[in-house]
């Protein structure tokens, strides 16, 4: 059943669409793949034993599976490159298309190689976590990671469609569940949108859920693919988020960093009145219920230091996303001391 479908872009020549749906790949990923003589489809160690060989079924041309392994380490150049290598060895071409199967992290990297490969081959999406779903699968980012610093060599680049499949997420485990909720709550604040509602009721379709955060995210990619503006206000949440992930040398896994962000982030605007108490009692009574905001002992200068060392962090400040009302962000830019006063309550 295909629940909804979000066009992006939808009056530029490669719009594309992210259809969400329970059990929809079947239903449209023959005709998708019709076209092209070849499919090059990327997977992690984890996804393609319990996935690989199903979505090949609706593969309509000849298909070959690539595992570079799992998690964040393959977002690596070694591994676009051995990508680059092996699609040369099995004859994908100009008119082959690349699908993801995985996670962010096999996104992000598929995107990648998709987007350099021969210049520019097609690229379709299946994310099969919660955050790719809501998240990493919208927007056209591809990253890689260098040894200097996480998602620093990347591209723009729009796929062909996105097909967010819930049926992927019966084997999703638990805290990658979580992880994900704690994006959808970063949706609730960041646009307006009816998630506030659901998360409120509480017994929502995830489909439903899924689709408000594309619609979100939608918007703010329409008004600002290059990230320059408006698209900021998905960083709610992350400049903290990102140092905490730094500092417990990925222990805390980005979804959870996150929630920890927005509710540092809260409680330090609504002590000094940038937003309303009520917010940060949404905050903490939809954490509860839905995700896990973990326990942190680094400083709030460790926080500070590694902050200022963002790629988004420019001249010494660092800028800091906040819901002003539901719905509205405003920014707020911080040097150092700024930052650290802000977070731990200094007026
Ligand atoms: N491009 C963007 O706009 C954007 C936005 C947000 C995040 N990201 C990136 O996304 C990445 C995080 O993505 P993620 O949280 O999906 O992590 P992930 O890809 O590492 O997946 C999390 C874990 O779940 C496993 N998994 C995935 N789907 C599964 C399924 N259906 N059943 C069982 N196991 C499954 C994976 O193998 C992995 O171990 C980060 O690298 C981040 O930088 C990108
Ligand atoms: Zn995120």
């Amino acid at each position: 059943m295909i629940y909804s479908e979000t066009v992006l872009h939808k009056d530029s020549e490669n719009s594309y669409k992210v259809s969400v749906g329970n059990d929809c790949t079947d239903k449209l990923l023959p005709a998708l793949t019709a076209q092209y003589s070849s499919c090059a489809l990327i997977s992690d160690s984890n996804v393609a034993p319990l996935w690989a060989e199903k979505v090949r079924n609706y593969i309509s041309c000849p298909s070959f599976v690539f595992i570079p392994g799992c998690s964040e380490q393959i977002k690596s150049l070694d591994c676009a490159q051995n990508l680059w290598n092996s699609f040369c060895e099995k004859g994908i071409n100009r008119k082959s298309c690349v699908i993801a199967l995985g996670g962010g992290t096999v996104g992000d990297l598929s995107g990648f190689v998709a987007s350099t490969y021969m210049r520019g081959i097609d690229l379709i999406s299946l994310p099969t976590t919660l955050l790719a779903m809501t998240d990493s699968s919208v927007g056209g980012k591809t990253a890689i990671n260098i040894p200097a610093a996480k998602n620093t060599v990347g591209t723009f680049y729009r796929p062909k469609r996105v097909i967010s499949d819930t049926a992927f997420l019966e084997t999703l485990p638990k805290t990658e569940y979580s992880c994900g909720m704690a994006e959808v709550i970063k949706y609730a604040f960041i646009t307006e949108n009816v998630l506030p509602k659901l998360l409120d009721k509480g017994d929502f379709l995830i489909e439903a859920v899924i689709s408000e955060c594309v619609k979100s995210k939608a918007v703010l990619v329409d008004a600002d693919e290059f990230d320059t503006s408006v698209r900021m206000a998905l960083n709610f949440g992350h400049t903290v988020g990102h140092a905490v992930e730094m500092l417990s040398k990925f222990s805390i896994p980005h979804g959870l960093a996150v929630a920890y962000g927005c509710h540092r982030v809260l409680k330090a605007a609504v002590r000094r009145n940038y937003c309303s108490a009520e917010l940060l009692d949404k905050f903490e009574d939809w954490s509860r219920r839905y995700c896990v905001v973990p326990e942190v002992t680094f400083s709030d200068v460790e926080l500070a230091d590694v902050m200022l060392s963002d790629k988004k962090a420019s001249s010494g400040l660092i800028r800091i996303v906040f819901p002003k009302s539901m719905g509205f962000c405003d920014v707020l830019s911080f040097d150092r001391q700024g930052i650290v006063d802000f977070l731990s309550g200094i007026d």
